[in-house]
């Protein structure tokens, strides 16, 4: 039983990459030049990401895919992985003897400034969720630090009276005080560094990079405001 419970844990966390963990050397990929020496090292592989969300799909289409199903992805950070989501979610769907509608609004969130969390908040485009109505919400997410963010935008999206909310977060990182809100699917648990890649940016720098790599201290200089 034990064992069998200890995987069950593994799948809500996601893939844990430990503090100790050193990354990948950025000389073993490919990633583009303008960044050479504003990167540490790689810490998940675009591929990687890619095999991982394919499990997030069949993970959701198991719990959600007997409904309609309303997926929001937050912008900026969360636009790449939304996309690479939905398609396995419509290659499961397709692949399966009833195929399930599916529809994909975006709302925008901004709290980040250099690699620090700002107070305010802003919600852009979720002005009027009602179509959310009686509707299952897939909320995804690019990473999810403190989940204060997301906590957030719980709220916000539950006063419309979905009938079901899940959370689908890329990145989960190891963070103190962090509230207990976490996703329902958790790509990876990441240490408590900034990353950047894969649409996730520094100051809008970076979401043309593949893997998700740790920032160095000279990229962050070079990019900040
Ligand atoms: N990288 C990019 N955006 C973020 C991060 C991060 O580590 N944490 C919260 N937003
Ligand atoms: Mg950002």
């Amino acid at each position: 039983m034990a064992e069998v419970d200890a995987r069950a844990d593994r799948r809500s966390e996601g893939i844990v990459i430990n503090d100790d963990w050193p990354g990948y050397s950025l000389d073993l990929f490919s990633y583009p030049a303008h960044y050479s020496g504003d990167l540490d090292c790689v810490i998940v592989p675009h591929g990687v990401i890619m095999d991982r969300t394919e499990r997030l799909a069949r993970n959701i289409m198991d719990d959600l895919g007997d409904h309609d199903i309303v997926v929001l992805c937050v912008l900026k950070g969360g636009y790449q992985f939304c996309a690479d989501l939905v398609e396995r979610i419509k290659a499961l769907s397709r692949n399966s003897n009833h195929t399930i509608p599916m529809r994909v609004h975006f709302i925008r969130l901004r709290s980040y400034l250099n690699d620090q969390s700002t107070e305010d908040l802003h919600i852009l485009g979720a002005e009027d969720l009602s179509f959310l109505a009686g509707k299952n919400v897939l909320i995804v997410e690019g990473i999810v630090g403190t989940g204060k963010t997301m906590e957030t935008l719980l709220e916000h999206v539950k006063a419309f009276k979905p009938k079901m909310i899940k959370v689908a977060g890329l990145l989960v990182k190891r963070v103190q005080h962090s509230l207990a809100s976490v996703p329902d699917y958790v790509g990876f648990e990441i240490p408590n560094r900034f990353v950047v890649g894969y649409a996730l940016d520094y100051n809008e720098y970076f979401r043309d990079l593949n893997h998700i790599c740790i920032i160095s201290e000279s990229g962050k200089k070079k990019y900040k405001v």
